[in-house]
C-alpha cells in the first residue's frame, strides 16, 4: 500500500491536473476530496487537451478507479456532462464512484453566489460563480442536500421544498431577485438522480478495500493552500480546505493511510480573483505581461486573465509546513525560458524588518515588502529536456534555490503540458 496527496502550494492552477495524470500511471485509484466545479484541471495527452472540473485526472487511463469523495460538492449537471464527454471520447466511465455523503450544488447556490458577489461591490472575492461557497455554507449550516438525499425522491422532495422556500425568501426579500420554481427544479434534479445512481456509493468503504489489498492511491487536490478557508488569505479564499489534511476527512480515510504529500508549484506565481499578492507584477509590457502571454495565463473555468508575479518561495516554505510536503513538483519552467532576469521572493519585510511568518491580518500583509534574490535567465528552450542534467545550468540553479528556501526536495520538474515533458527526480508512489 502507498498513497500520495497532490496539492496546490500557491493560489491554484499550478498544474495539479498534469502532475496527477502523470502519477496516475502508477496508481490504482485517484480521489478528489475537496472543492467542486470551481476547479479546472487541464490534462494534455499527445497534444489533445482534456478539461476536467469534477472528474479526477486519472480518468484518462484504463482501469483506474476514480472517486469523488464526501468532501467534494457535486453539481450534477456538470459531472454528468463531463461523464458524457468522456464516454463520447471512448473513455471507460464505469470506474467512477461518487460519495453518497457529498453535498449537491443546486441552482439557488449559483444564484446566491452571484448575488453575494454583487452585493460585496468592490470587496468582492472574484469567485467562479459556480455556487460552491453557498453550497458549503448550507453544509456547515446543516441544511444542505447530500447525494444520498438526492437518491431518495421522497427525502429529496421534502428537503428541496424547505430549501427553495428559504432561498427564495433571501433572493426576493434581500436581493430583490426572481424566485425559483420548486416543481421545475424537482423534476430536473430527479432526472439527474437516475443518471447518477449507478455511480453513487460509500466511497470511504471502497477506499478502505483498496488500501487493504495493498493498492496505490493518489489524492488529487483542487484549489490550493492559499485559497484554504482556514490557512489562506481569508476572506479571499474558497469555502473548503484544499490543504493536505483534508485528504483524510474529505475522503473518509484515516490520516495514517497518507504516506506522501507532493506540492505542485509554478516556477512563478499566479492568482485569479481578488486578494493580496505580494509578488504581483503590474506592468503592461514587462515581465508580468511576458509571463501572462507566454504562459497563456487565462483561467480554465472563467477565461479571466490571471494575475502574474514572481515566485514567492517564502509562501512556499509556509505551504511546506502546513501540508507536510515531502516533495515539490515545479511546473511551467519553460514559461521562463526567454526571461533575461528572474526574481524570487525569499523573505518578507515590514518597515524594513524581516518577519518570520506570514501574517494572518490582511492589513498587516498589505504592508509587506518582498525580499528578492535575482537570477540570470537561461534564455534556452527547456521544453525538450528530459533529465535534470539536460536543463541549462541557470535553470538548475533556480530550481535548487526554490527547494532550498522551501526546505523540500525536488520531486518533479515539468517543462511542458504533455506527459513526456516531465522530469522525475524522486519517485514518490
Ligand atoms: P490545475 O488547476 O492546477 O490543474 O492547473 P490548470 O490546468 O488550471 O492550469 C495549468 C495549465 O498549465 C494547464 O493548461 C496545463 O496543461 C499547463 N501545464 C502544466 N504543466 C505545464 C508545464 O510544465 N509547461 C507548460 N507550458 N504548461 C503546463
Ligand atoms: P484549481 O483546482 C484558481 C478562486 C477564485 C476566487 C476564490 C473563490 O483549478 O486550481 P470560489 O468559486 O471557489 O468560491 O472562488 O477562489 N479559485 C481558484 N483559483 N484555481 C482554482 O482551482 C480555483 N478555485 C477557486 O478565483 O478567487
Ligand atoms: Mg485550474
Amino acid at each position: 500500500m502507498s498513497s500520495i496527496v497532490v496539492i496546490g502550494a500557491q493560489w491554484g492552477d499550478e498544474g495539479k491536473g498534469k502532475v496527477v495524470d502523470y502519477l496516475a500511471q502508477k496508481a490504482d485509484a485517484v480521489v478528489r476530496y475537496s472543492g467542486g466545479s470551481n476547479a479546472g484541471h487541464t490534462v494534455v495527452v499527445h497534444d489533445v487537451p482534456y478539461k476536467l472540473r469534477l472528474l479526477p485526472s486519472g480518468i484518462l487511463y484504463h482501469g483506474k478507479i476514480c472517486i469523488l469523495g464526501n468532501g467534494v460538492v457535486i453539481n450534477p449537471g456538470v459531472v454528468l456532462q463531463e461523464i458524457k464527454e468522456m464516454h463520447d471520447k471512448g473513455v471507460d466511465i464505469s470506474r467512477i464512484a461518487i460519495s453518497d455523503r457529498a453535498h449537491v450544488v443546486l441552482p439557488y447556490h449559483q444564484r446566491l453566489d452571484e448575488l453575494q458577489e454583487e452585493a460585496l461591490g468592490k470587496a468582492k472575492i472574484g469567485t467562479t460563480k459556480g455556487g460552491i461557497g453557498p453550497c458549503y455554507m448550507d453544509k456547515v449550516a446543516r441544511v444542505g442536500i447530500r447525494v444520498c438525499d438526492l437518491m431518495d425522491p421522497e427525502v429529496f422532495a421534502e428537503k428541496l421544498a424547505i430549501n427553495v422556500k428559504a432561498k427564495n425568501d433571501i433572493i426576493t426579500k434581500i436581493y430583490g431577485g426572481e424566485p425559483f420554481d420548486y416543481d421545475a427544479m424537482l423534476k430536473e434534479y430527479l432526472a439527474y438522480a437516475e443518471e447518477l445512481r449507478p455511480y453513487v456509493t460509500d466511497t470511504g468503504v471502497i477506499l478502505d478495500e483498496i488500501f487493504a489489498s495493498g493498492k496505490k492511491v493518489l489524492f488529487e487536490g483542487a484549489q490550493a493552500t492559499f485559497l484554504d478557508i482556514d490557512h489562506g488569505t481569508y476572506p479571499y479564499v474558497t469555502s473548503s480546505n484544499p490543504t493536505a489534511g483534508n485528504a483524510s476527512t474529505g475522503s473518509g480515510v484515516g490520516p495514517r493511510f497518507i504516506d506522501h504529500v507532493l506540492g505542485v508549484v509554478k516556477a512563478y506565481t499566479t492568482r485569479v480573483g481578488a486578494g493580496p499578492f505580494v509578488t504581483e507584477l503590474h506592468d503592461t509590457d514587462g515581465p508580468g505581461h511576458q509571463i501572462r502571454e507566454t504562459g497563456h495565463e487565462y483561467g480554465t473555468v472563467t477565461g479571466r486573465p490571471r494575475r502574474c508575479g514572481w515566485l514567492d518561495a517564502f509562501m512556499l516554505k509556509y505551504s511546506a509546513r502546513l501540508n507536510s510536503l515531502d516533495g515539490l513538483a515545479i511546473t511551467r519552467l519553460d514559461v521562463l525560458d526567454q526571461m533575461p532576469r528572474i526574481k524570487m521572493c525569499v523573505g518578507y519585510k515590514i518597515d524594513g524588518v524581516e518577519i518570520k511568518q506570514i501574517p494572518a491580518s490582511l492589513k498587516t500583509l498589505s504592508k509587506v515588502e518582498p525580499v528578492y534574490e535575482e537570477f540570470n535567465g537561461w534564455m534556452t528552450d527547456t521544453s525538450g529536456c528530459r533529465s535534470f542534467e539536460e536543463l541549462p545550468a541557470g535553470a538548475r540553479k533556480y530550481l535548487n534555490r526554490i527547494s532550498e528556501v522551501a526546505g523540500v526536495e525536488l520531486a518533479i520538474v515539468s517543462v511542458g503540458p504533455n506527459r513526456d515533458q516531465t522530469i522525475v527526480l524522486k519517485d514518490m508512489l
